[in-house]
């Protein structure tokens, strides 16, 4: 399985539930960066999972992987349907920045969940998926999903969005991680004692979307986050600033950060803003992407040689 990473063009952030999750207004796109999950059979009852590739030490590999947990979620499903004698070893070959505010731990789990469809042949169906996803986090039904789509509630309930063509971005992965809930922590403490309105989506943002302006797109990318992960790591500051020093169409975090993802002109302006970045202070590695891409996908080895 190929599971693409995410990035937030807009991301509207409410006052928190009584669950601690913060309603969201947020416009998801999948890139054209991937981990690739392999799911192998293993003894009834045994859930195990080998993480490899930059990062991998950082990722957990017992029952605390979601992957992991995406598997067990799907084995239970089946058993309840006396599909019985589930085991998976699962293989995450893993690209997306660990902790880097582009849900790569929630792409492994969305793949785990296919993938185990597929070895076990239980033949579940798009909604049933989608049902396990959301309940092992807000990102993971995206990542089942792909290509461009709204999320509201806690970012698991998604519509479609229409989108003009290719967009060509460039990834700066900040050296460190930031925690998701330390970042929407630092967002309510900078807004005590404010008024918070309901997220919202603003119209201009959809707008450019439909119409493949990249100069629009740049100028609508908004995430209430920023300002939280920017508090928390103010050396972001530089490397927001660095992005539009060099020209770029559009400058903002992904999710939570510390990931900032740079809006290119076109496929060449992504490839000279990369460059123009590579050395950037704070920035550990910086990758070009497109999207949208589609969501999780069984890859055969044929495929997988034309895309490396
Ligand atoms: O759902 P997921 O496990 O990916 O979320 C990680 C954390 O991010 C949550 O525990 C919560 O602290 C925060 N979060 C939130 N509101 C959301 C999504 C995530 O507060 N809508």
């Amino acid at each position: 399985m190929r599971a693409p990473a995410k990035i937030n063009l807009e991301l509207a952030v409410g006052r928190p539930g009584e669950d601690g999750y913060h309603p969201l207004a947020t416009v998801f796109q999948a890139v054209s960066l991937y981990d690739e999950v392999t799911a192998d059979d293993a003894p009834a009852g045994s859930f195990s999972v080998r993480v490899e590739g930059p990062g991998a030490r950082r990722v957990p590999t017992g029952d605390g992987n979601l992957a992991v947990r995406a598997a067990r979620a799907v084995a239970q499903l089946a058993e309840a349907e006396r599909v019985d004698g589930l085991g998976v070893r699962l293989t995450v070959d893993k690209r997306i920045p660990v902790a880097g505010g582009m849900a790569g731990g929630s792409a492994d789990a969305a793949a785990a969940i296919v993938a185990c469809d597929a070895l076990w042949g239980l033949q579940l169906s798009r909604s049933e998926m989608l049902e396990v996803a959301a309940g092992l986090g807000a990102d993971v039904p995206f990542a089942l999903l792909g290509g461009t789509a709204v999320g509201s509630g806690r970012g698991d309930r998604l519509t479609r969005a229409l989108c003009h063509g290719s967009w060509h971005w460039v990834l700066l992965v900040a050296a460190g991680e930031l925690s998701t809930p330390a970042v929407f922590g630092e967002l309510d403490r900078l807004r005590e004692g404010r008024a918070v309105m309901e997220p919202q989506l603003a119209p201009a943002l959809m707008k450019a979307l439909r119409s493949g302006d990249a100069a629009a797109l740049g100028a609508a990318l908004t995430n209430d986050l920023q300002v939280a992960a920017v508090s928390l790591r103010p050396e972001l500051d530089l490397v927001l600033e660095q992005a539009r020093v060099v020209g770029a169409a559009g400058v903002t975090i992904s999710g939570s950060g510390p990931t900032v993802a740079v809006l290119g002109e076109d496929e060449e302006h992504a490839g000279e803003l990369a460059l123009a970045l590579a050395d950037a202070p704070g920035v550990a590695r910086v990758i070009q992407v497109r999207g949208p891409v589609p969501g999780c996908r069984l890859i055969d080895q044929a495929a997988r040689f034309e895309t490396v």
